[in-house]
């Protein structure tokens, strides 16, 4: 913990140095002050974490000094000593704003206490206000939300870029928003009336893949009844997008290699190439420099996409996006009720290690918000973690079962249970979860019910 700074105000002599030596020994650095001009000097020349004063003193009373502090260093907390029995100056001292008061004599723990309230509190605020502030100074483009210095350099270089044809290739850990980037990045170009086409590498399986980008003749192999126009024809004008490519396979890449430099595409099967006019962006979460010395990336087609690159910093590393971010997925998740994130909900968001990066925060966002009926969603709704979630009697059911062979049917009535008990039986928020209608929900409980008759229904 930094060395926190106090400074101790009093016209006694013998107090100051009681009260310093008191801090001292706790680790405070303590500065001291006879009167309030010069507290005042002080304060002008530093910012102290707070400020304990006598009231009564030759001149300006601590009550002036109050005032002054908090012109002059508004976060500064100003704790008063009052002297025993006169409540009136102990209510003028809390009237003028300071932030706390004690009365004399004290004991040396009760002033230890106030002072580290009053300094727990100021930190406090200090967080929630940085917080607000960067909810305050969200930026966006498109669907794409950042308050972090890193994002706004990616906002201006998208907005520099996305006018061009130049192939741009995206990287970042998972999660990070190389979709939403890839997306923004064609919405805000010329070419945002063409069509957008997304691609994934690892989802179309390798014998597929070459057909379905570059299309393929009639006959061309078995099962090609009809030729078929491939995804670089049909984002004509527009924007292929080619997430995980670095698991496109070595065959292929060649061929890709091949139809970035010609500008045509040739059908499998077919004689004749067509001319294409695409934009290219790719994405991937694996480090393609690796891949190229261990040989499963080609080197030439990485220097190909990545005329412009786009690295995008996983989330810890730009914590300032994490307030905003978690803000506009409660909008996005919300259906239009009117529902928010606490302080303390902020605060603990913005500590989380977020290894899954933004998706995991939606995704935390999103359960925490079926979870709980509370419009202001509190640090503790977002604690319900499917880890810890399960500590009821169906998980007992569950983890009992684990030994026995189930039927699928019997799996997913357990598993139905174990949702109606964490929503506390609230079917509403229990289908949203299952993403099952509320309908097949009654009809699935009703069912149950049916077939163990001595079982209640939780409604
Ligand atoms: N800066 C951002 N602003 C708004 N939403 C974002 C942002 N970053 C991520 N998201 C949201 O987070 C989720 C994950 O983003 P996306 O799918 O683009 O990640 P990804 O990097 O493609 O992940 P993966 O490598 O796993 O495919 C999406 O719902 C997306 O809308
Ligand atoms: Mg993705």
């Amino acid at each position: 913990m930094p060395v926190r700074t106090l400074l101790v105000v009093d016209d006694d002599s013998a107090m100051r140095e009681l009260l310093a030596s008191l801090f001292e020994d706790r680790g405070y650095a303590v500065e001291q002050a006879a009167s309030v001009d010069e507290a005042l000097e002080q304060c002008r020349e530093r910012e102290f974490d707070a400020v304990l004063s006598d009231i009564k003193m030759p001149g300006a009373s601590g009550i002036d000094l109050v005032g002054r502090v908090r012109e002059l260093r508004p976060a500064t907390p100003v704790v008063l000593m009052t002297a025993f029995g006169s409540i009136d100056s102990a209510v003028e001292a809390m009237r003028a704003g300071a932030h706390d008061y004690i009365t004399k004599p004290f004991e040396p723990d009760a002033v230890l206490l106030t002072l580290e309230r009053a300094l727990q509190h100021r930190a406090l605020a200090e967080e929630n206000r940085r917080l607000r502030h960067a909810v305050d100074h969200t930026t966006r483009l498109g669907d794409l939300i950042g308050a972090s210095s890193a994002m706004r350099d990616l906002f201006a270089l998208i907005e520099r870029v996305a006018h061009t044809r130049s192939s741009v290739l995206i990287t970042g850990e998972s999660g990070t928003g190389k979709e939403v980037v890839a997306r923004t990045l064609h919405f805000s170009g010329s070419r945002r009336d063409a069509p957008f086409v997304p691609v994934n590498c690892t989802a179309i399986p390798e014998g597929l893949l070459e057909s379905e980008l570059f299309g393929h003749v009639r006959g061309a192999f078995t099962g090609a009844h009809a030729s078929r126009r491939g995804l670089f024809e049909q984002a004509e004008g527009g924007t292929l997008f080619l997430d995980e490519i670095g698991d496109m396979p070595p065959a292929l890449q060649s061929k890709l290699l091949r139809v970035l430099q010609d500008r045509e595409v040739r059908p499998v099967g077919g004689a004749q190439s067509i001319p294409v006019d695409v934009r290219i962006i790719a994405a991937t979460h694996r480090d393609l420099r690796k891949a190229i010395e261990d040989g499963s990336f080609r080197e030439d087609l990485y220097y190909r996409l990545n005329v412009i690159p786009i690295a995008i910093p996983p989330l810890r590393e730009r914590p300032e996006d994490i307030a905003p971010l978690a803000r506009a997925f409660v909008a996005r998740h919300s259906d239009g009720e009117q529902r928010d994130l606490s302080d303390s909900a902020l605060r603990r968001l913005a500590t989380a290690p977020w290894k899954g990066n933004a998706r995991e925060l939606e995704n935390a966002i999103e359960r925490a918000l079926a979870f709980s009926d509370a419009t202001i969603l509190s640090a503790e709704d977002l604690e319900l973690e499917p880890e810890n979630a399960g500590a009821g009697p169906t998980a007992d059911r569950l983890r009992r079962a684990a030994g026995q062979r189930l039927s699928l049917r019997e799996l997913e009535d357990l598993y139905i249970d174990q949702v109606l008990e964490e929503t506390g039986g609230n079917k509403v928020q229990a289908a949203k979860i299952l993403g099952i209608d509320r309908k097949t929900l009654y009809r699935r409980a009703e069912r149950q019910a049916r077939s163990e008759p001595g079982k209640e229904e939780s409604a």
